[in-house]
């Protein structure tokens, strides 16, 4: 589906963003694992979530509606099932690499698929580990999805220090760590996002500065039933959309804040955006606001690289921002973008190109020359199925003088299934 956004005047009004796409993600994932009923509020209609909750109701997890909410009903640690087909993450890296830890601790066996790009995507950061832990597992080339899972062994422990700052990595090793009887450790050197370590309530330490976070059979896995936040990851397209363009006077409700997510707020500030974040309040285990936003003149900033890991998802549209900013920015130590939904990196440069942006790729970021009166006439923008590819180019779009067109602009709904209609509403 090819989308045609024009220049936007201004954008004004309030806003309910999409259900937190990872949170509902470990919300399905963890309710499988309690013994008994979780009750969720507000889980994610989005397609990675979707695919997830078919995963989990697979491995044995009853899931009912009421009232709107998902009431999910599992079976314990020892009363997961054999799924009878193949548990599909679709395009989900969070499904593919945190079902796997569960199928390891579990010792269950299942083949798992996804899409072109979750295939594309590499999986040998999750086998090495896992297979030190006693699984045996068999990859396409030795590294990419399907993957059949086997454990053959004894569940082993692991002492696990993070070679990458991923959560996913993270959260599939603690989860596969919660079946064994001696404890299992994640040694983290940069903060990722820790909505595992918040939903289960895990034990954390901190030594030399790294964390410790500890799993093993002695955990008791907590009742799942909150109100998932909105998508952090969804409000970025608005607060830049609002502090880029003049007029913009937005209220953006119910935002997940926590703090292992929420970096692209102290950048865009650093930046000189006008951000007011209020009502501040918890949902469960997780910080939740409102967040004002308003148009105003953005200046240049150096990304720290030890942030990286905690905007991780919302570099492409802090491209866009800084597309605006005055001065030069620059993003260094993210080559983690390679290995997202695309080659974050590539496909973050052909957005720019397209508006004829001056910037230059480097192997880990990229530079990019800013300026508040830079202004483009229309483009076509490749998303290369990429969710937030598409909904970064909309955004940049809406500074475009005539009409630009993005392709592939269905992918918006493997994390944010209104952003298009919540673009006519903002526009209006
Ligand atoms: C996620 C972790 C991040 C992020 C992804 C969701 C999660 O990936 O990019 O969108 O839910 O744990 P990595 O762990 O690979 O950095």
């Amino acid at each position: 589906m090819i989308k045609t956004v024009s220049g936007a005047g201004s954008l004004k009004g309030s806003l309910q963003l999409p259900p937190d796409k990872s949170i509902s993600q470990r919300a399905a994932i963890f309710s499988l694992l309690y013994d008994g009923k979780s009750r969720i509020r507000n889980y994610s209609q989005a397609q990675d979530p979707q695919s997830t909750l078919r995963c989990v109701q697979q491995l044995g997890a009853i899931v009912k509606e009421d009232s709107g909410d998902l009431i999910i009903e599992g079976k314990g640690r020892d009363g997961l099932v054999e799924p009878k087909q193949d548990l599909d993450c679709g395009n989900s890296g969070t499904a593919m690499r945190l079902l796997s830890g569960v199928l390891v601790g579990a010792g269950i066996s299942a083949k798992l698929i996804g899409d072109a790009s979750l295939c594309g995507r590499t999986m040998t950061r999750i086998i090495e580990p896992l297979e030190a832990m006693g699984a045996h597992i068999l990859a396409r080339n030795s590294a990419y999805a399907p993957l059949f899972i086997n454990r053959v062994e004894p569940l082993r422990p692991m002492e696990f220090e993070l070679p990458v700052p991923s959560a996913q990595l993270k959260s599939c090793i603690l989860l596969a760590g919660l079946f064994g009887e001696e404890v299992t450790r994640v040694i983290e050197t940069l903060p990722s996002r820790d909505h595992t370590e918040r939903l289960l309530n895990l034990h954390q330490q901190w030594e030399n500065g790294k964390k410790i976070i500890s799993a093993s059979i002695a955990d008791e896995i907590p009742e799942q039933s909150y109100t998932i936040p909105g998508d952090f990851s969804a409000a970025a397209f608005w607060l830049v959309a609002g502090a880029i363009q003049n007029n913009a006077e937005m209220l953006i409700e119910n935002v997940g804040l926590n703090p292992t997510r929420s970096a692209l707020l102290d950048i865009l500030g650093d930046m000189g955006a006008d951000l007011i974040i209020e009502n501040e309040r918890m949902e469960g285990a997780e910080p939740v606001g409102d967040i004002k936003v308003k148009g105003s003149d953005l200046k240049a900033v150096e990304i720290d690289p030890k942030m990286i890991p905690n905007c991780i998802d919302e570099l492409p549209i802090l491209a866009v921002a800084m597309l605006f900013a005055e001065g030069t920015s620059v993003i260094s130590g993210a080559e983690e973008l390679r290995h997202k939904e695309t080659d974050r990196i590539m496909a973050m440069s052909k957005m720019l190109k397209a508006v004829g942006a001056n910037f230059e790729e480097q192997e880990d970021g990229l530079i990019i020359h800013g300026d508040p009166e830079f202004t483009f006439q229309s483009a076509e923008f490749e998303s290369f199925h990429d969710h937030r590819i598409a909904m970064a180019s909309a955004v940049l779009s809406l500074k475009g003088k005539g009409e630009s067109k993005i392709k592939d602009a269905e992918s918006a709904a493997v994390s944010y299934p209104t952003f298009w209609e919540d673009l006519e509403k903002m526009m209006n």
